[in-house]
């Protein structure tokens, strides 16, 4: 996608859900369409899961239940999200083509009765997927009220990798084009280790199940092979949708959930980007989480605005305690969303479902019906977004990029890491989460992006490394970037080898230190590190570094690595790169940073405890989110008018607990 996205032909922010009127009679589709004009819904998006319903047997259509929804969502003045239903194959589908079906790492074969789709590279799936997309695009591609495609659902959920024989013949295929030779493969995976030397493509097999670990080589490109191929699948819906529609294409990402899909490559191939976003009842601060799934799908688009696809009004069904949201948190969210980029709020879904395996998931439209607490804050929540219409089309700057990067998150995935207490999802959330709570907002980047734009970059979980991305993050320190890497970076190239010259080489020149041995913690156990005089303490992992021209700003003084340097910073060109070779505790990790914002240049911003203000820059003006989290009122400096209730603030905004409020306010020069 270029930053430029094609944004669907709707005004002001987009509003709504998924909706099902498959699972209900045309006399409540009536009363639906009644009550999303009352909620301010200006589009959802069906078919998702209409397959069986829309094509009754192999090639043969019925659309006639869909125009009915189509026409009476366009006689009310709704917009729709037309969706193709390629996630679900109907019953016909696997009776006509068993051989579709996805087996797993383990050799089972995946039965039917719930959802998912079949093998990625199946030619039966392939051509069928097409066939679906096109009747739709042909019929609907042009009606006035389809303003968006939305392709399939989520891929790489909940099937991801296939083991069946469509999908190793495909992998051999793929793997042909990758090496051009066997040699290049053998040496590309290491295959000299334990003799799996292969001497005939015929005998390379998917890393299927095996009596110990698989070469990781192998596994890391069957995970790229994996996503190559979901792309292959949406890239084939949408050109059939494209031969027969102008209006923009996207599918529905989810961002952060380790899908198996590298939504740089995916967010080059859509029009406009959408996610999913759930909370995880678990973290009691989901609002953080939020907010990196927020600010990560930004960033994969290159800061466009996007559509929140789907998210929740209250609880979801999936978790194991779902725990349902309180009185103005649905609206929070809403608004956290929207401040980090997003112009389309949308839920899943509609009108709750009586029946299937979703029953318990919260909706627009709860069991409950209108005289519902969710009933009534999603009305709110419609008039509300129907005054931001101003904010649309603004965009969110960013002084830090955190590096994000999905190969290297799959590469550490796998088996025999040095400690399974080492995870890149716990130290981004770490760094991230202290950033949060700065009030700096954080894009995310590749290692081999342009990064120049930014004071600071930050590689909390950098594992995976190629000599050329190294160079990269050595060129921008030269330049005068500021770089912090966090341990057990820099430790494998792009096939999984660990690099010559050893862990965390190839960034030797940007933070003057290598890494001589991993010291991985036993569980539970305690170290501590001395940070200007103070004790910090730390666990899970300590390293032996070898100094070769950084300057030690703390030391180790408990644990295996005791009298050893800890964190060290470094000169180099005109930046300076820092190197974190432990966990210290949220509050070390906060004295540590105050030191790297004073070297790249940045301000915390001294807000009160749970209060998030994120701020989009538009053409004219600049509009401040400000969202109070916490129970407890909290005021923040702000000059402008509230456009959520028309007050004129001047100076001070004053939120009481559990609200927000969308400020719009003089434009700010942003220097990129
Ligand atoms: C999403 C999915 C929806 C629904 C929802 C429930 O991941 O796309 O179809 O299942 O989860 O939370």
């Amino acid at each position: 996608m270029t930053s430029t996205p094609r944004w669907p032909d709707i005004d002001g922010i987009a509003y709504g859900g998924d909706y099902s009127p498959e699972q209900w009679s045309p006399e409540t589709w009536r009363e639906d369409v009644a009550l999303m004009r009352e909620a301010g819904v200006n589009l959802v998006s069906i078919g998702i899961f209409s397959w069986a319903l829309l094509e009754t047997s192999e090639g043969v259509f019925d659309f006639s239940w869909l125009d009915e929804v189509v026409e009476l969502l366009h006689a009310n003045g709704i917009r729709i999200d037309m969706g193709t239903p390629t996630a679900s194959p109907p019953a016909w589908f696997f009776a006509n083509h068993p051989d579709a079906r996805v087996i797993t790492r383990d050799g089972v074969v995946m039965g039917f009765g719930s959802r998912g789709m079949a093998s990625h590279s199946a030619p039966a799936y392939r051509e069928a997927a097409v066939r679906i997309a096109t009747e739709l695009a042909k019929r609907y591609g042009q009606h006035p009220a389809v303003v968006l495609w939305h392709v399939h659902n989520e891929f790489g959920v909940p099937v991801g990798e296939d083991y069946s024989p469509h999908a190793v013949r495909e992998w051999r295929l793929w793997l042909q084009r990758r090496y051009g030779s066997l040699d290049a493969l053998n040496k590309a995976w290491g295959t000299a280790f334990w003799g799996q030397h292969y001497t005939d493509w015929e005998h390379v097999g998917a890393p299927a199940a095996a009596p110990s670990t698989v070469n990781p080589a192998q596994r890391l490109d069957y995970a790229r092979f994996t996503d190559h191929q979901l792309r292959a699948c949406f890239i084939a819906e949408r050109d059939a949708i494209r031969a027969h529609s102008d209006r923009p294409v996207t599918t529905n990402f989810m961002a952060n959930q380790h899908n198996g899909c590298d939504l740089w490559a995916w967010a080059r191939e859509v029009d406009i980007v959408s996610d999913d976003h759930y909370l995880w009842a678990a973290d009691e601060e989901g609002e953080i989480g939020l907010a990196i799934a927020a600010d990560l799908t930004r960033s994969v688009g290159g800061g466009a605005p996007w559509i929140l696809m789907e998210h929740s009004t209250s609880a979801v069904n999936w978790q194991p305690r779902n725990v349902a949201k309180r009185p103005g948190e649905m609206a929070r969210n809403s608004l956290s969303h929207l401040g980090r980029g997003a112009d389309g709020i949308l839920f899943f879904q509609w009108r709750a479902s009586r029946s299937g395996a979703e029953k318990f998931h919260s909706a627009m439209l709860p069991h409950a019906g209108t005289d519902s607490r969710v009933w009534r804050e999603v009305v709110d929540l419609g008039a509300k977004l129907g005054r931001l219409g101003d904010v649309r089309g603004s965009r969110v700057h960013a002084d830090v990029a955190i590096l994000w990067d999905f190969e290297s998150f799959w590469a550490q995935d796998l088996e025999w890491r040095p400690s399974e207490d080492v995870s890149h999802d716990e130290r981004i959330r770490a760094y991230y989460e202290r950033l949060w709570r700065d009030g700096i907002t954080v894009d995310f980047a590749l290692p081999g992006h342009d990064l120049s734009g930014y004071k600071l970059v930050i590689a909390p979980a950098q594992y995976m490394l190629s000599r050329t991305d190294a160079d990269n993050l050595n060129r921008y320190v030269e330049a005068g970037g500021t770089l912090l890497v966090s341990f057990f970076s820099a430790v494998v190239d792009e096939h999984d080898a660990v690099h010559e010259g050893g862990f965390g080489a190839p960034l030797e020149p940007a933070l003057g230190v290598r890494v001589e041995e991993h010291l991985p913690m036993r569980e539970g156990a305690t170290g501590a590190i001395d940070w200007n005089g103070t004790v910090v303490p730390v666990d899970v992992w300590q390293e032996d570094l070898v100094v070769t021209g950084a300057e030690v700003r703390a030391t180790y003084v408990a644990g295996p690595a005791a009298g050893e340097p800890a964190v060290t910073r470094h000169a180099h060109g005109a930046g300076t790169g820092w190197y974190v070779s432990t966990r210290p505790d949220a509050a070390g990790l906060a004295a540590i940073m105050g030191a790297v914002y004073a070297d790249a240049g940045l301000a915390p911003a001294q807000l009160p405890a749970g209060v998030e203000v994120i701020r989009r820059h538009g053409e004219h003006h600049d509009f401040v989110v400000a969202i109070n989290h916490g129970p407890d009122a909290a005021s923040i400096a702000v000059d402008g008018v509230d456009l959520l209730t028309g007050d004129e603030i001047k100076g001070m905004l004053n939120l009481t607990g559990g609200t927000a409020a969308v400020i719009r306010t003089e434009a700010q020069h942003t220097p990129h």
